[in-house]
């Protein structure tokens, strides 16, 4: 596709995105109430996982870590997520919606050193000025909204963030990343990396190479053009390519998967209904179509293929690995296409018998000789966030790291899993009846090549105590529960996707 092409899809979704909420003006019936969250929280201490921060930063703060940090461990675990979701009484719907709090753990021998803060997206910045939400919201129709200009109007910075060159990044998948100071986490402000791709959206789940470099997607299927930005970035920071990838249909993407030669996009075929309301609410998936997979060389975009497979709801991807013709690629199914537009949605709203998201691992298997592509059910229900070595082998599969549930007396996961799938086996910690966990990183051990050898870090809310925490746990004895652990004085709410960087 030529520039000028693309440019005129995007800005005919930049267009529908400014226009839709317009349309909402004086039409608003019911919002979010702040006070139907309060009542919900005072019965069920676990729904502090969703409540708004009412202040822009958390710490320093030092704790000692129980147990022993093993040598080599050493770094900070940045995480991130929704974390102010209410203003002048009106309160998000949609979990997405909540504007980005980044946190930085960092260990040192003995101890380790939280801190966090706001991103000071213009959105942020002049919300908090005026007392009120002011701009359109993912899931959530919001009253009065202004006009928008570009997808950073709008952008919450609230998703994920990843480190390149020493370099802190938070991320969206509706917009810039905005780059943070790594130390103190205060926000440098929105990353153009070509003067003419201001604000196209460089999404939440970039995912590193072996040679350092880094690949991602925007989606600009996500406002109403068709068609994904490629993103390639070299591990020094600078672009190396953004190659506009055109896709046959408007399909929902959240992430994707590569192996050493393919980037695969699995597209979500959907409806946008017309009217009013926000993306989430107009967003219908159409469950009785195929879901499009495009494989795209790394060396040699346009020898894209696609394939078809049944439909499948799918915001995070495990490892992909490819072997006698055969892509197979993990993938975390949410089973319910309604729950998955809107996960924890009752929660949000401070109801007390909310319920996840149901969700199964599948494979996807892409036989690159016939083109068939079919998913195949692993067994493994009730997990998300999946992660792995990066180091595996490009042919074979991965271990992956997920959050599970085990016994939960909340509605979120309360376990960590290491999930051999291949060989039937796996190991799980459970922190406890209503302890929540997070994803848990993967961090090598320095100096091992052996896939597998290292530790994960996740992060926990323990709601009846009032407290946020952080585990390290060995990778290969999952099973033995935490080498280190640490918990705040103080909890916030749970958020979505880390990185741990090393040093
Ligand atoms: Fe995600």
């Amino acid at each position: 596709m030529d520039r000028r092409r693309f440019l005129r899809n995007f800005l005919s979704g930049a267009t529908a995105l400014a226009v839709g909420p317009t349309l909402l003006h004086g039409e608003w019936v019911q919002a979010g109430d702040a006070s139907r969250f309060a009542t919900g929280l005072r019965e069920h201490p676990w729904l502090a996982g969703w409540k708004s921060v009412n202040t822009e930063s958390f710490g320093p703060t030092t704790v000692e870590l129980q147990g022993r940090l093993p040598d080599g461990f050493a770094g900070t675990l940045y995480r991130n997520g929704p974390a102010w979701t209410e203003r002048a009484g009106f309160r998000y719907e949609h979990w997405f919606d909540g504007d980005g709090m980044v946190h930085g753990w960092h260990f040192d021998e003995g101890s380790v050193t939280h801190r966090s803060r706001m991103v000071a997206t213009p959105k942020f910045v002049r919300e908090q000025k005026a007392g009120r939400f002011l701009y359109p919201a993912a899931g959530t129709s919001i009253p009065d909204v202004r006009a928008v200009r570009n997808n950073d109007d709008v952008n919450t910075a609230n998703t994920s963030v990843t480190t390149i060159n020493g370099r802190l990044f938070a991320l969206h998948e509706g917009g810039s990343a905005f780059e943070l100071d790594p130390d103190q986490l205060t926000t440098l402000g929105p990353v153009t990396w070509r003067d003419d791709l201001v604000a196209v959206p460089f999404s939440a789940h970039p995912l590193k190479d072996r040679d350092g470099s880094l690949w991602n997607f925007g989606s600009i299927g996500l406002m109403g053009g068709a068609g994904l930005m490629v993103w390639h970035v070299g591990a020094n920071g600078m672009l190396i390519t953004a190659n506009v990838l055109e896709t046959p249909i408007h399909g929902y993407l959240h992430s994707f998967a590569m192996t050493e030669k393919h980037l695969i996009f699995v597209l979500a075929p959907f409806r946008y209904a017309e009217g009013e309301g926000a993306f989430f609410e107009r967003l219908h998936f159409s469950t009785d179509q195929a879901c499009r997979i495009a494989v795209v060389p790394k060396d040699s975009a346009e020898q894209t293929r696609w394939f078809e497979a049944d439909f499948a709801a799918v915001y995070h991807f495990g490892d992909a690995f490819e072997k006698n013709g055969e892509i197979v690629v993990r993938a975390v199914h949410h089973t319910d296409a309604q729950a998955a537009k809107s996960p924890l949605k009752a929660a949000m709203k401070g109801d007390g018998s909310a319920v996840n998201s149901p969700t199964r691992l599948f494979d996807l298997r892409l036989n690159l000789r016939s083109g068939q592509a079919r998913w195949v059910d692993t067994g493994i229900g009730d997990l998300e966030f999946p992660l792995f070595d990066p180091r595996t082998r490009g042919d074979r599969a991965a271990r992956l790291y997920a959050p599970v549930s085990e016994g939960s007396s909340t509605p979120y996961f309360n376990a960590v899993g290491a999930f051999d799938v291949e060989r039937g086996r796996r190991q799980v910690h459970r922190y406890g009846d209503a302890i929540m966990a997070e994803e848990h990183v993967f961090v090598p051990r320095p100096g091992s090549r052996r896939a597998g050898d290292g530790w994960l870090v996740g992060t926990l809310l323990d709601a009846e105590r009032g407290r946020s925490g952080i585990a390290v746990l060995d990778a290969q004895r999952v099973s033995d529960g935490p080498l280190a652990q640490a918990w705040l004085p103080y909890a916030f709410p749970l958020g979505f996707h880390g990185h741990f960087a090393v040093g």
